[in-house]
């Protein structure tokens, strides 16, 4: 039997655009790209965002001077988020935006390769996570980057599976049984984080260092996200080395069911 899937990402993405986008969350966006990816600036060069969600990064590659910017996603409500960004940031020419999975093939072969290909925390997401890193990979220019991020592998009770398992109750559930998840979620985290002798008021209020993101975007995200698969680190770079020569240029790993971050350079 098909899995029940209720937890729309463009629709979470919408209440992040309405709710929380503004310009201190763009400037972390551009932040974020330029500290990973070690560039001060994308001039010249075109980047493509698969599964772009709210828009906020291929708004940001933009501002940062990329000379062609490709967005897509595979839900109506993320295309409609990124169009309403385009259509603040002047309806650039050099901005495309379109509807389309990253595993439909007429879709992709239409797409032309850039020097940087952006997929975080979008190709776990698509129900066939390695067939998906191959379709993106085959974005990348030679001598281009790859910069995705993928869901951490982590074994035992409270790992992978049982997150798993977890969404799949949170999408099976009631509007209400949602929201006692959500708080139930948020309870665990402000715990943690009062353990760690954290104050969650500021931690929650300077959750946009994190890319410009949202701490209550993220906890739906989280729950409702799926389908969901992860790989370790090591199991990515393998992957990314084997199938397309790629060099790891940075990357920034996490040891719990967060999302290790990738920086591969494909060879000239
Ligand atoms: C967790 S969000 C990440 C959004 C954005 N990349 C970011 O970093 O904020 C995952 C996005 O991937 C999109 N997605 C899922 N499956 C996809 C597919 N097969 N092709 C393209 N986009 C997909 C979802 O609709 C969603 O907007």
């Amino acid at each position: 039997m098909a899995e029940k899937v209720t937890f729309s990402f463009g629709r979470n993405w919408r209440d992040f655009v309405t709710s929380f986008l503004n310009e201190d969350r763009i400037s972390e966006a551009e932040k974020s790209l330029k500290g990973f990816t070690g560039l001060e600036k994308f001039n010249g060069l075109s980047f493509i965002d698969i599964g772009c969600g709210s828009g906020l990064f291929s708004l940001a590659a933009y501002k940062l001077g990329a000379s062609k910017v490709m967005s897509f996603d595979l839900d109506p409500f993320s295309v409609r988020c990124c169009e309403y960004l385009k259509e603040k940031e002047g309806n650039p020419a050099d901005w495309t935006i379109s509807e389309g999975s990253i595993l439909d093939e007429s879709f992709i072969n239409k797409i032309e390769k850039a020097d940087i290909v952006y997929s975080w925390g979008v190709l776990h997401h698509t129900g066939n996570m390695w067939q998906a890193i191959r379709n993106a990979a085959r974005f990348v220019k030679s001598g281009g980057l790859f910069f995705i991020a993928i869901y951490n592998r982590v074994e035992g009770p409270f790992g992978s599976k049982s997150w798993l398992e977890l969404k799949r109750v949170y999408n099976r559930s009631s509007r209400i049984v949602k929201k006692l998840l959500e708080y139930s979620f948020i309870s665990l985290i402000v715990l943690k984080m009062l353990l760690m002798l954290k104050n969650p008021v500021s931690e929650i209020k300077n959750y946009k260092k994190n890319r410009g993101m949202s701490f209550w975007t993220d906890i739906k995200d989280s729950l409702g996200g799926y389908p969901y698969e992860y790989a370790s680190a090591g199991e990515v770079f393998r992957f990314c080395k084997q199938e397309f020569c790629f060099v790891l240029e940075n990357s920034k790993t996490v040891n719990n069911l967060g999302l290790n971050e990738f920086l591969f350079r494909s060879p000239k």
